[in-house]
């Protein structure tokens, strides 16, 4: 059996997938409490890589890691050339534009200035709709129409408990985003029964762990 090297986000997904890996019959060898990077399953010849969810996509699209699991978001920001091969359906959270109530998303001529952790995502939304002026932030996005940066933001919205903390609301969702499997485009075809596997018994225990929330 060959190796396989699966790069895993930190952070928000990273509870979840493990316990789904777990619910698979894998992933027992992962320990998010320490400042590991690198863990070994040497019985499943599986390798972990943790690392922050925008690089995941980078770890898979170079051949260094053969699998990833990571949030639609980073895929649709970043456009990277690898598979993208299941949804997950955890992480549900979606994108949405919002601001103080009542902001206007449709300025005319004058550009919209938006915040955001997410350029490519935004220039995109509003391409052929709405000229913006974009201000690029890499956390707490939401303090900048409060300090009258901008006049609106896009970002992530699972809860909704950091828009309200901060007195905005949703203006317009956007895009609905989840967990995804993804992988390098050479390994897929080089190690495609091993892959095949790994996923099979992924989908069992990713329904596995949602059977327990339903019954
Ligand atoms: C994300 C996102 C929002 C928040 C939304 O930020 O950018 O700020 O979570 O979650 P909620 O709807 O459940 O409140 P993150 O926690 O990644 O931190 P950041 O703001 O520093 O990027």
């Amino acid at each position: 059996m060959s190796w396989l090297t699966i790069a895993l986000a930190k952070g928000r997904l990273e509870e979840e997938v493990i316990k789904i890996l777990i619910h698979a019959g894998y992933g027992n060898v992962i320990d998010s409490i320490t400042r590991k990077l690198i863990f070994v399953d040497e019985m499943n010849k599986i390798k972990y890589l943790v690392v922050k969810p925008v690089d995941v996509a980078t770890y898979v699209e170079r051949g260094v890691a053969d699998l990833g699991f990571v949030g639609k978001d980073s895929l649709l920001e970043q456009e990277k050339d690898v598979y993208e091969l299941m949804d997950l359906e955890l992480g549900n959270c979606i994108f949405a534009a919002a601001g103080f109530p009542g902001t206007l998303l449709n300025r005319g001529d004058e550009p919209l200035k938006i915040a955001t952790k997410y350029p490519n995502i935004t220039s995109k939304y509003f391409q052929n709709r709405q000229p913006i002026e974009l201000i690029y932030l890499n956390g707490s996005v939401e303090l900048a129409p409060i300090v009258g940066m901008s006049d609106i933001i896009v970002d992530l919205v699972e809860t909704g408990s950091t828009l309200k903390a901060n007195g905005l609301v949703i203006l317009e969702k956007m895009i609905p985003i989840s967990a995804r499997i993804i992988s390098n485009r050479v390994s897929y075809r080089f190690n495609h029964l091993r892959i095949s596997q790994f996923l099979e018994k992924v989908k069992k225990g990713k329904d596995a762990y949602v059977g327990n929330f339903i019954n």
